[in-house]
């Protein structure tokens, strides 16, 4: 497959050229009321085309080889949104894991989850937990949702636990490093990720992954999540390893 725009051949397994992959990649999925809007239709009807759009992009990520995909799905912030449009997008992971679990078992993904799992509907979570369940023994991508996830709760999360730890005497303040706070975060020391995706045309962050983005690549566009393809993906891949990641050193060149 050629893919739009570049000469490059899109071929798993074959795609890189001796270029990197990125290994973990975040995704905030957003845009989806303004193409329903669009369209004159309601804004689950673009929650409905985005989770198609992640279906594909989920198989995508995994054709190439990335190995992690971290997915912003409902935030923290998203329960200030009317309950008809909660209640939607409470029952979506159900609805996405029931049709695509078979899937991503045979693709041998594992899926994982960030987030506070308190406070979600009972049926979300049981679909949830079942997926975790069936796909832990696999040993591909990983397919991480941020669902009912922020940022500083995942701080504060962190710190409430290290703090607890060393009250009952078993950690000293002295030990705490970077590498350890990481762990105590929701992606549970997991590689930050390298690269960001942000479609829909929004600069900015939404308290996704604060700690874990302080030297992630960032990667905009306009598009909106449900007409985001293979292709941008793509594009955005390839500018990513263009880019020269210094991590506060020298350039090499
Ligand atoms: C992203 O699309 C999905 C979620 C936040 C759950 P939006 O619903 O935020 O779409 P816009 O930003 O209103 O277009
Ligand atoms: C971020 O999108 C959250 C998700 C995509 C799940 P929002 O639409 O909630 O972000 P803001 O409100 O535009 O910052
Ligand atoms: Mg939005």
């Amino acid at each position: 497959m050629t893919m739009a725009g570049n000469k490059r051949e899109l071929e798993p397994g074959g795609l890189t050229a001796g270029k990197k992959i990125p290994r973990h990649v975040a995704i905030i999925m957003d845009g989806n009321g303004r193409w329903a809007k669009k369209r004159y239709l309601p804004r689950i009807a673009g929650h409905r085309a985005g989770m198609k759009t992640m279906r594909k992009i989920v198989e995508f990520a995994n054709e190439i080889g990335v190995g992690i995909l971290s997915l912003y799905a409902f935030s923290t912030e998203n329960w200030k949104r009317p309950p008809r449009e909660v209640d939607f997008l409470m029952r979506l992971p159900e609805e996405y894991l029931q049709r695509e679990l078979p899937l991503l078992i045979e693709k041998n993904i594992v899926v994982s989850i960030m987030g506070e799992p308190a406070g979600l509907p009972a049926r979300t979570q049981k679909a949830i937990d079942t997926a975790l369940e069936k796909t832990r023994g696999n040993t591909g991508m990983i397919l991480n949702f941020a669902f009912n996830y922020g940022g500083r709760t995942e701080i504060i999360h962190a710190v409430k636990t290290l703090c607890s730890e060393i009250v009952y005497g078993h950690l000293h303040v002295d030990e705490i490093t970077e590498d350890m706070f990481g762990k105590y975060l929701y992606s549970g020391g997991m590689p930050d990720p390298d690269l960001l995706i942000r479609p829909s045309g929004e600069l900015r962050i939404s308290n996704f992954l604060l700690w874990q983005l302080a030297y992630t690549e960032l990667w905009f566009t306009d598009v909106l999540w449900p007409d985001f393809e293979k292709e941008h993906f793509w594009e955005a891949v390839l500018e990513y390893q263009q880019r020269e990641r210094r991590f506060g050193g020298v350039s090499k060149f």
